[in-house]
C-alpha cells in the first residue's frame, strides 16, 4: 500500500502542531546512534499520549516498555510538578540509554525506569499494594498484552485510562490465520477487550511516519 500521503500529512501536522525539542530529538537519534529498533512512537503518537494523560489530569504513570524513552519523555511532561511515572524495561541496554535520554530533558526526579521482565515487575506491584495509577501505556512485547492488560486494571482505579500500541499491525488482525506471534497476540487482545465489562474501550487505527497500526483506547468503568 501507498502511505505517502499519510507521512507527508503527519509531517504537516508536526510542522503545525509538534515542535520538537532537543530532548525528544535526541531521543529519537539515540536510537539509531545505539543500535536499538526504531519502533517509539511517532512525534504526533507521543503528543496525542500527552493529551489524554493530561485530560485525566494523570499524576501516576504506569508505563511498560520504555527503549530508549522517547514516549516517557511525551508522558512526563503530561504530569504536574508532583507527578510521577514508573516505566518498565527488560533489555538493560534500553534502560541504560533511557536513563541518559530522560536526564537529558531533566525529568528523572520525575521517572522511575524499573529493569525487569514487565510480568514479574506487575506482579511484584500488586504483591507491594502499589498504588493505583491514573494512565497505564502498554507497548512491550505483544503475546502477552492480553495478561499485561489484566494486571494493569487491577492496578488502576474508575477512570484510569489504559492504552495499549500496535494492534492493528498494518492490518494483518483481519488474517484470522496468521501464525506470527505478535499479530496472535494483539488478536486476542483485541477479542479480550471486545468482551471485557470493565472497560469502556474503542481502538483508533494510526497512520502516518511509523507503519500503519493503531491504538486501544480505554477507560476503566
Ligand atoms: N514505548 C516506547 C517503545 C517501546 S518498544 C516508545 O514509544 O518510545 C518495546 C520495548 O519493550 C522494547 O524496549 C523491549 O525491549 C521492551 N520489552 C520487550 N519485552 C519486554 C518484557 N517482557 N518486559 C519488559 N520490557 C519488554
Ligand atoms: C513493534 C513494537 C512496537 O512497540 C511498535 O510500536 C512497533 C513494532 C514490534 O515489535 O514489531
Ligand atoms: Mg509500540
Amino acid at each position: 500500500m501507498n502511505y505517502k500521503i499519510f507521512e507527508n500529512v503527519d509531517k504537516y501536522i508536526e510542522r503545525l502542531l509538534i515542535p520538537q525539542d532537543e530532548a525528544l530529538l535526541k531521543a529519537e537519534e539515540s536510537l539509531v546512534t545505539e543500535n536499538i529498533p526504531l519502533i517509539s512512537v511517532s512525534p504526533n503518537q507521543g503528543k496525542l499520549l500527552q493529551i489524554l494523560a493530561m485530560s485525566c489530569n494523570a499524576k501516576r504513570i504506569l508505563e511498560i516498555g520504555t527503549l530508549a524513552g522517547y514516549s516517557t519523555i511525551w508522558l512526563t511532561r503530561a504530569l504536574p510538578e508532583d507527578g510521577k511515572l514508573i516505566t518498565i524495561e527488560f533489555d538493560s541496554h534500553h534502560a541504560e540509554v533511557a536513563k541518559k535520554n530522560i536526564t537529558r530533558a531533566g525529568l528523572e526526579d520525575k521517572v522511575t525506569i524499573i529493569n525487569g521482565k514487565a510480568m514479574d515487575v506487575l506482579e511484584k506491584m500488586l504483591g507491594d499494594k502499589e498504588e493505583p495509577f491514573d494512565f497505564i501505556f502498554i507497548d512491550a512485547d505483544k503475546p502477552p498484552y492480553t495478561k499485561y492488560f489484566q494486571l494493569a486494571m487491577r492496578l488502576s482505579h474508575k477512570g484510569t485510562i489504559i492504552i495499549a500500541d500496535n494492534v492493528i499491525r498494518d492490518g494483518e488482525i483481519l488474517d484470522e490465520n496468521s501464525s506470527d506471534e505478535k499479530v496472535i497476540g494483539v488478536q486476542r487482545f483485541n477479542k479480550f477487550l471486545s468482551d471485557c465489562k470493565e472497560v469502556n474501550a474503542t481502538i483508533l487505527q494510526t497512520v502516518g511516519v511509523k507503519e500503519y497500526d493503531g491504538m486501544a483506547i480505554a477507560v476503566v468503568k
